[in-house]
């Protein structure tokens, strides 16, 4: 197979069929609604998104993960947009369907993925970004295009893996010789055709080069060093061996001294520690 045997247009097209996932529901069109109402509340979201009790549990259960950090069980929906954001329970509930077919068909890159939205949000508080909990949810996200590419162009998929090993490159470097676009456009696309925010979209864009454009922000520079961060402690798979190079303008950005990067290791190593019930939690289901 040569570069470019599918054009953007024939890779956007097979695409859109994971734009409009079955469980990507009328209740999302509904909530985009609601929400441009200024007098919408958190209750009254919550009580539609309760009606469905499926999504509702699937919820709760993302919600409540270790990767938010949350001290107290939060139990009710109207409860975790209060305290999440809308647009954060928003993207949980969009991409609710990615990540059970990513549970059953990748347990790497889910794990992968669950570690990324860990480390994002504990250098988002070190930072000081408003709206932690966002910028861990651009984590859990961030890799979405390798499970599209995975779900929707499977022969390509398996020739970026073959060339991954073959040649021994970075997955990224494989799609662009297969594809001619990387996870992180394809990722972004997606998320844009959800209406999802810049402030997540833009991370996912750019998170092997978060310096350039569109738009060079923290949070773009916290999402690139949490994949790295993750990878280097060799948590979950992210589709190929290699620890990511790190973005110089970056690490000038978020730069630890020792003993923040000391305290940032401690506080990863006993989240993913919790983290570990989770995923197992979540296989038993
Ligand atoms: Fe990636
Ligand atoms: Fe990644």
């Amino acid at each position: 197979m040569t570069r470019q045997t599918l054009s953007k247009e024939e890779i956007a097209g097979r695409l859109r069929r994971i734009e409009s996932l079955p469980t990507l529901p009328p209740i999302v069109s509904r909530l985009n609604q609601m929400v441009t109402d200024e007098d919408v509340t958190a209750v009254k979201l919550g009580q539609v998104i309760e009606k469905d009790q499926v999504l509702t549990s699937k919820l709760l259960k993302m919600v409540n993960s270790s990767f938010f950090g949350f001290p107290q069980r939060i139990s009710t929906v109207s409860n975790a947009i209060v305290l999440l954001g809308f647009n954060v329970i928003k993207t949980l509930i969009v991409t609710s369907s990615i990540f059970e077919v990513m549970q059953s068909s990748d347990v790497g890159l889910f794990e992968h993925s669950l570690g990324c939205a860990t480390a994002a949000g504990i250098l988002a508080r070190k930072c000081g970004i408003k709206n932690p909990e966002e910028i861990s949810t651009a984590g859990l996200i961030h890799d979405l295009g390798k499970i599209a590419v995975r779900a929707e162009l499977p022969k390509e998929y398996q020739h970026i893996q073959k060339l991954v090993n073959e040649k021994q490159i970075p997955m990224r470097e494989a799609e662009l010789e297969v594809l001619g676009i990387g996870h992180p456009e394809i990722g972004g696309y997606l998320a844009r055709q959800w209406n999802l925010p810049d402030r997540l979209v833009i991370p996912i864009e750019t998170h092997h080069e978060p310096s350039k454009p569109p738009g060079f922000s923290s949070i773009s520079a916290v999402i690139h060093f949490a994949d790295i961060l993750i990878r280097a402690v060799g948590f979950g798979y992210g589709g190929d061996p290699w620890v990511p190079a790190l973005d110089h303008q970056a690490w000038v950005r978020i730069k630890f001294g020792k003993t923040a990067t000391r305290q940032i290791l401690e506080e990863l190593d006993q989240k993913l520690a919790e983290l570990g019930n989770l995923t197992m939690e979540i296989h038993v289901d």
